[in-house]
């Protein structure tokens, strides 16, 4: 009988993507995926160590599992991901449920260390690559409709807060000719969306392509199928990829662009290597190149010696800037990294002060600008039920809006028209339009491929 695995997937994007290679890996050597931790053989978690309340929510689980554990003991444990990149044999020390840790340029080993770890040795595997990129496995993906493809691996930014170029390794690129392969792979498959995945996409080289060609020649592949992308680094945002984007119509109009703070004394201490100038400068670039384009970032809150003007000239780039949505952070001190050694001088309480009054900033923000697109109509991929609601379905613009609608007989996959009702900062309420209007629906119409 063919062996369970069960996997539950912790942090990024990347991480989801990588979850998806291990089951690829695994699927090879007679696993088969399931939904149920109680029902599996080899249980994995792929964990993230961006803060340490991302590293508690992974322990806490852990202290679930051992009850899983205790039930079927032969059910083997094995760590993932950052974290296990990060604490190592720390985690085989201080867990007994933990049966083999794995890094994220290892998982090649994966079978090696299940098997060895079935007869009773407990092993780790958490060397890193300059150049795994896992170009050659199928990932093992169940969604059918959104593929996400890790172009490039690990960071060489060094921002002085953050874990990953020491959880991840140096930047390496995946080489293009095997993305486009995948691509098409995709495409034949009946999927409608793939995400080019990167800590730092405009990094991507190969050869003499960069991110844009790279990206222009994934939007070829198939113009009924929408393309992302995520994570720019403002420093690296070229001209020529925003020309790029702003020409291909399957390229979402929606860059997320991460500026972390908008002192310019907090940027440097970061390591950002711009300045909020810069920033605005480029917004003003894409919003004048991509018009409509959607634009989200990134805020910590509290990093050390930051001030209660440092915080005001971040409220003020927000208030420039007016992004469509932001994911806000509170500073967190992991070990290891340049920020560790500032200390952490901002009090809790401030921080919480501070990433309040952000939060409370970027969402009546986010609320006027999505008010703006009441009575317009927008072109929807539909995804999914809502999960709110199941008489509703769920989708995104191309600017990367959230859309709710009433369901009706939409299928997964088929882009439609829904005019915007309603708005809340983080979701439109639409109204589908009954009268096909585009080219996208019409091929929808047409594929056997909608499932
Ligand atoms: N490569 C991406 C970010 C990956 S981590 C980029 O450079 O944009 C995602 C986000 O987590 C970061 O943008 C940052 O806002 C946040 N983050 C990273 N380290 C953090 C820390 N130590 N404390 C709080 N937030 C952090
Ligand atoms: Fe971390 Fe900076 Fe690299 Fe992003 S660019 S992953 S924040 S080091
Ligand atoms: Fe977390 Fe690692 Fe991603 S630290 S954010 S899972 S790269």
């Amino acid at each position: 009988m063919k062996r369970r695995v069960y996997i539950e997937t912790y942090g990024c994007q990347m991480n989801v993507a990588d979850s998806e290679v291990v089951l690829g890996i695994l699927s090879q050597n007679g696993y088969v995926l399931t939904s149920e931790a109680e029902k599996a053989d080899l249980i994995l978690v792929n964990t993230c160590s961006v803060r340490d309340h991302a590293e508690q929510r992974v322990l806490s689980r852990l202290g679930e599992l051992r009850r899983v554990k205790k039930q079927n003991p032969g059910t083997l444990v094995g760590i993932l991901g950052c974290m296990a990149e990060r604490l190592r044999s720390r985690l085989l020390h201080d867990h007994s449920i933990v049966d083999f840790v794995v890094g994220p340029d290892e998982y090649r080993k994966l079978p090696q260390l299940i098997e060895q770890a079935s007869e009773g040795e407990r092993g780790i595997a958490v060397r890193l690559s300059r150049v795994e990129t896992y170009d050659d496995i199928v990932p093992l993906r169940t969604d059918g409709i959104s593929a996400w493809i890790a172009v490039m691996r690990g960071c060489d930014k060094f921002c002085s807060f953050c874990i990953v170029p020491f959880t991840r390794g140096r930047e390496r690129s995946r080489g293009l000719e095997s993305i486009i392969r995948e691509v098409e792979m995709l495409s034949a498959q009946g999927f409608k969306e793939v995400t080019l995945l990167g800590q730092n996409v405009n990094s991507y080289r190969d050869g003499d392509h960069d991110f844009a060609d790279l990206l222009a020649a994934v939007a070829s592949v198939d113009s009924s199928m929408r393309i992302r992308f995520m994570t720019s680094h403002p420093q690296d945002l070229s001209p020529k990829l925003i020309e790029t984007i702003a020409a291909r119509k399957n390229i979402c109009k929606y860059v997320h662009l991460p500026v972390q703070s908008g002192s310019n004394r907090i940027l440097q201490l970061m390591n950002r290597t711009y300045t909020r100038e810069d920033c605005l400068r480029i917004v003003n670039m894409i919003r004048s190149i991509i018009p409509g384009v959607g634009l989200s970032t990134d805020v910590i809150a509290g990093f050390p010696t930051e001030t209660e003007f440092d915080h005001q000239m971040t409220l003020e780039l927000l208030q420039e800037v007016r992004f469509d949505g932001a994911f806000m952070f509170k500073y967190s001190p992991r070990e290891g990294t340049p920020a560790y050694r500032m200390g952490d001088d901002v009090p809790d309480e401030k921080k919480v002060q501070r990433l309040n009054e952000i939060i409370a900033v970027q969402k009546q923000i986010s609320l006027e600008i999505n008010r703006t697109l009441i009575g317009t109509t927008e072109e929807i991929l539909v995804e999914g039920a809502s999960k709110r609601s199941a008489a509703y379905l769920t989708g995104r613009t191309d600017a990367n809006k959230v859309v709710v609608f009433p369901r009706g007989d939409e299928k997964i996959g088929q882009y439609i028209q829904v005019t915007v009702r309603a708005a809340t900062s983080a979701t439109l309420l639409g109204e589908r339009l009954a009268e096909p209007s585009s080219q996208h629906q019409l091929r929808v119409h047409d594929s056997q491929n909608a499932i």
